[in-house]
């Protein structure tokens, strides 16, 4: 009898040709994995799972007795349950290394566009608008010289710091668990807590996986330190920010403009009160979307997933 494995949500698909005839492989896509049938009888002989935030708890381990890893298309694992997996014996594994600077690009691309309107001023264009000279009323801001602060300084942040210092100048507060000794030297990046870098920065991008520690910790008061002149940008997820806060701090103008790659509900509802700031600049959690990066994530899921089907330990293995 062959081994079962289920792709959920792993758009390419063709990284499962590492696998040999010896596995059969079930394709899930855009199902509701709580109550779709198929799925759920597919976990009853599952050994594997690879593929991107299917919520892993409890409820989901009871119905999988014979699951033995669950590989994750992404470096964020904020959708698994690690603990409860461990104590199960199932392995769990992500993709780290091979998106980082793919994911810089995306954010601080959407840093820029909140910053110079670009999606607001292509759209003034495209509209018909451009009738005459630019007046003060299309006018942005500089980035170039401005003070970046960065939320959660891993491979991500350091990738954008390195952007931000190198490209554009800029001055880098950051705010981690740890010191990151690394992004100090090479970039310049100053260590200090959460209440100065929120005070200080002319851009707050918020970079941290999601945790316990780090759910809602851009909230009301967060929102109010920052300087009324300010941009926050999210590339982190969208649990870290209380979105009730942002649109608030939006409404009363106690920040400039925001940037967002993630949010608390994905996909993003078209009636979102986000949707009706101008200055909020929103893209569909496109950090690390690109052809040639994903094609590197979806190898790199399919391989961790073999090699713990295989009885050897997958190489980004993420349970203690
Ligand atoms: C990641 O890899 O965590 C990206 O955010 C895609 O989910």
């Amino acid at each position: 009898m062959k081994r079962k494995i289920i792709a959920y949500n792993l758009v390419l698909t063709d990284a499962l040709e590492q696998l040999d005839d010896s596995f059969e492989v079930e394709i899930f896509d855009g199902i509701n994995p709580k109550t779709d049938h198929a799925f759920l009888h597919a976990l009853k002989d599952a050994e594997g799972i690879v593929g991107l935030a299917l919520p892993v708890d409890k409820e989901l381990l009871e119905k999988a007795p014979k699951l033995k890893i669950v590989s994750n298309n992404s470096t964020g694992y904020n959708n698994l349950s690690i603990e409860e997996m461990t104590q199960r014996g199932v392995m769990g594994t992500n993709t780290p290394g091979v998106l980082e600077d793919t994911t810089a690009d995306a954010i601080f691309g959407i840093l820029l566009a909140a910053a110079r309107r670009i999606p607001e001023l292509d759209h003034f264009v495209k509209s018909g608008n451009w009738k005459q000279h630019l007046t003060t009323a299309q006018y942005a801001v500089d980035v170039h010289h401005k003070t970046l602060g960065i939320i959660g300084m891993g491979k991500i942040g350091s990738a954008i710091a390195k952007r931000a210092h190198f490209g554009f100048d800029m001055n880098i507060l950051y705010y981690n668990r740890t010191r990151n000794i690394e992004a100090e030297g090479k970039y310049n990046a100053t260590y200090c807590d959460l209440e100065p870098l929120l005070k200080q920065s002319d851009f707050v991008c918020l970079m941290t996986p999601l945790t316990s520690e780090t759910e809602n910790l851009m909230g009301e008061q967060e929102f109010k330190l920052m300087k009324k002149s300010a941009i926050f940008v999210n590339g982190s997820r969208g649990k870290t920010v209380d979105e009730e806060a942002l649109i608030a701090a939006l409404n009363q103008k106690e920040i400039h403009a925001a940037a967002l790659d993630v949010y608390r509900s994905e996909p993003l509802s078209p009636d979102h009160p986000l949707l009706q700031f101008p200055n909020v600049v929103t893209t569909p959690h496109i950090g690390s979307s690109t052809f040639e990066t994903e094609l590197k994530m979806a190898n790199l899921a399919v391989e961790n997933l073999l090699s713990g089907l295989l009885g050897q330990r997958p190489k980004n293995l993420i349970n203690p």
